[in-house]
């Protein structure tokens, strides 16, 4: 694969605000109309929908200790005792989500993210895990993960995560130099991580290890240490997260504005470098952020134009399923409907509790968004799309396809003049200069964004 050169003049010709897609539509369309007799109509729907395999998320809003730079849906640890009664919410909302699941589908992902899931006593994840194989079967390839800050990772733990069967962890590494996470409020990893990822290694479990970058007291040079130290610890995937700074979402984060945080240059030139070294270190850059090795699923099925994207993360179509989450804040993407948990924790409890649910909002897509999302996935995952194609899965004629994107082939002029992508009237390949400018393709097929709207972060 090709280096990575980064053209300014096109950034600042492109870098707009635009959704980052990881849904379509975007999460700002959901909406409080959407309750839980909505979502039990859906999830009876889904059974005979697509795809038919079943995604579980189990979301763990707590955290030992609260880093500055934190984008995720976290709240403070809170004692056992409240710990055991979310544990206890969890699982009367998936007996009672799960008695309208077909109990003949195949569970092909299960995903514990957070917050910080390895910060609850593994004696609670195992209850979760004995009540799902109590009522589903686990399809051969399932993968199983959870997110870990490598703060709180113990080989005991990591011992008793293999006996349970998860095969995949993310250690949120973000920075190897001390002063940096000291910065953010941040834990080193309490082993050392290269041993950590050996030890997984031969307990066969594949490991993804997360950076951000655009943190305080990081430079190119500095930032450029820390991921040849990666390259070198030489896990399954990596991912370099830009640092997104949203105070006026998360206000934790205006304590960083006290210390000089890396401008828009500075994040490109680390952006770039940490490119270039994984590429050179052989792993295949997968979207923006993602490095996995070449015989990954994720790099096969990026090969194959078949890689898929849930709140969860890029999947492969065997692991991808309609995913139903439990806990606060957890997102269900259904066939036709997405559904979000309440937010607050005790909240969440009560709710859980007494009904089973505690849908917060949601959105129902109509027949025009499964096209436009079909089509928007494709270019964000797989950089192609190939509208006859997705006529043909839709069994509508390919005009109509193009009606409903509200698409105008004159839009696409400017990347193909600038290099960006290739387009024969019917197939669109974004080509690797066009990589950074994936999101500016996507808004062109979607008839929702106006180019108005000020929400959201800038496109590049
Ligand atoms: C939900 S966190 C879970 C991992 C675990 N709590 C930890 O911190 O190790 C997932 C990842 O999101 C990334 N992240 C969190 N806040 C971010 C932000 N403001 N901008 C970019 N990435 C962020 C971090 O790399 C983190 O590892
Ligand atoms: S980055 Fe991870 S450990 Fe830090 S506050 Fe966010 S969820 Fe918690």
């Amino acid at each position: 694969m090709s280096n990575m050169h980064v053209n300014y003049e096109l950034i600042k010709k492109y870098d707009k605000p635009g959704p980052r897609y990881t849904s379509y539509p975007p999460a700002t369309f959901f909406n409080n109309g959407f309750t839980s007799n909505d979502f039990r109509q859906h999830v009876i729907a889904s059974n005979s929908q697509h795809p038919r395999n079943l995604s579980f998320y189990f979301h763990v809003p707590f955290c030992p200790q609260l880093c500055h730079f934190c984008g995720c849906n976290t709240d403070v640890m809170k004692g056992k005792s409240f710990i055991a009664r979310y544990v206890e919410a969890m699982k009367n909302e998936f007996e009672t989500v799960t008695q309208f699941i077909d109990k003949d589908r195949p569970v092909t992902q299960i995903h514990w993210g957070g917050g910080t899931p390895n910060s609850i006593s593994m004696d609670f994840v195992a209850e979760i895990m004995a009540l799902i194989t109590s009522k589903f079967s686990l399809a051969p390839s399932c993968e199983i993960a959870m997110e870990c800050n490598p703060a709180y990772l113990t080989y005991s733990q990591i011992d008793k995560l293999a006996e349970l069967g998860f095969n995949r962890l993310s250690l949120g590494i973000q920075d190897f130099n001390p002063e940096v996470l000291n910065l953010v409020n941040r834990k080193p990893s309490q082993l050392p991580v290269a041993d950590v990822v050996n030890y997984l290694r031969t307990k066969n479990i594949g490991v993804n290890l997360d950076f951000i970058y655009g943190l305080p007291a990081q430079t190119p040079e500095s930032f450029d240490s820390t991921i040849r130290q990666a390259a070198q610890i030489s896990p399954d995937r990596i991912v370099t997260f830009s640092y997104a700074h949203v105070p006026w979402v998360k206000s934790a984060q205006k304590v960083l504005e006290q210390y000089e945080i890396p401008g828009p240059e500075a994040k490109l030139a680390m952006f770039e470098k940490s490119y270039n070294i994984l590429v050179d270190n052989g792993y295949e850059a997968i979207g923006l952020d993602h490095f996995a090795k070449p015989s990954d699923s994720m790099t096969v099925a990026l090969k194959n134009r078949t890689l898929q994207r849930n709140f969860m993360g890029y999947c492969t179509a065997e692991n991808t399923g309609q995913v139903y989450a439990f806990g606060s804040t957890g997102i269900s993407q259904l066939w036709d409907a997405y559904s979000q948990n309440v937010k607050n924790t005790e909240a969440y409890v009560e709710a859980a509790l007494k009904d089973g649910f505690a849908i917060e909002k949601g959105y129902r897509l109509s027949a025009r968004d499964l096209v436009c999302r079909a089509v928007i996935q494709d270019i964000m995952c797989n950089g192609y799309v190939n509208l006859e194609n997705v006529a043909n899965n839709f069994a509508l004629p390919e005009n109509e396809i193009v009606e409903m994107l509200n698409f105008n082939p004159q839009s696409l002029q400017p990347l193909v003049d600038d290099g960006l992508i290739i387009f024969d009237g019917r197939e669109l390949t974004v080509l690797p200069e066009g990589r950074m400018f994936m999101r500016n393709v996507a808004m062109l097929f979607d008839p929702l964004f106006t180019g108005k709207e000020t929400m959201y972060s800038k496109t590049v």
